[in-house]
């Protein structure tokens, strides 16, 4: 399990022409719905984007890496060849939206792992324009929460321990690897002394 959740990195380059199957990205969303939910409201839709034309119309709207200040993203032939767009469901919603939000990380995360298996990867997009929704009739409780970009990865991105823990930002080196410092086991624990009295 260990190897698994290390090799499921965030992916930013792909072989754009290897498309992805509707079915592949069925068997993805099928492996995201049974993530764990709160109060099991499974508020969440997803819409397949697999064909290169509405790839072409969605990827404008993408923000790529904003770290990575002198790259303004994948260059044509190295995009995305699938998106999943993430539809928060308002009629379905059981509480906060907060609680929502948990259910579509643990959802999107089921998903990446399992595309992984597939040699698929993907990255998570929380920063795209409102417009992107504008592409689609938008009924008025589905609301745009995410985009899920899927690919067969063309680059090489590394986990490695962050040296700084003030300084979290991945960089890519002189040969094109992608570096992603993650805290240490130790930085990540707490030890909180008890209450007396
Ligand atoms: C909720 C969420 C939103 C994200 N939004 C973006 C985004 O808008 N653009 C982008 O390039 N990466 C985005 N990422 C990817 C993160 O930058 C990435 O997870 C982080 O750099 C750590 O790399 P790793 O996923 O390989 O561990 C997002 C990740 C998550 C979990």
């Amino acid at each position: 399990m260990q190897e698994k959740i290390a090799k499921t990195r965030t992916f930013r380059k792909f072989f754009e022409k290897e498309q992805i199957s509707t079915a592949t990205l069925h068997d993805l969303i099928d492996l995201a719905r049974l993530g764990g939910s709160a109060r099991n409201g499974q508020p969440w839709q997803y819409m397949l984007v697999n064909t290169p034309e509405l790839c072409e119309k969605v990827f404008p709207h993408l923000g790529w890496a904003g770290y990575l200040s002198d790259w303004k993203g994948p260059e044509p032939g190295e995009r995305p060849s699938a998106y999943v767009l993430c539809f928060l469901n308002k009629k379905w919603m059981k509480g906060p939206e907060t609680e929502a939000q948990f259910d579509l990380g643990i959802a999107t995360q089921n998903l990446l792992l399992g595309a992984m298996e597939l040699r698929i990867g993907g990255c998570r997009i929380g920063a795209f324009s409102p417009k992107l929704a504008d592409l689609f009739q938008m009924p008025d409780h589905l609301q745009l929460s995410l985009v899920v970009a899927l690919g067969r990865p063309r680059e090489t991105v590394i986990i490695e321990e962050s040296q700084d823990e003030d300084d979290i930002r991945y960089w890519r080196d002189e040969h094109g690897v992608h570096h992603v410092p993650k805290r240490s086991l130790e930085n990540c624990m707490v030890d909180l002394k008890e209450r007396k009295g």
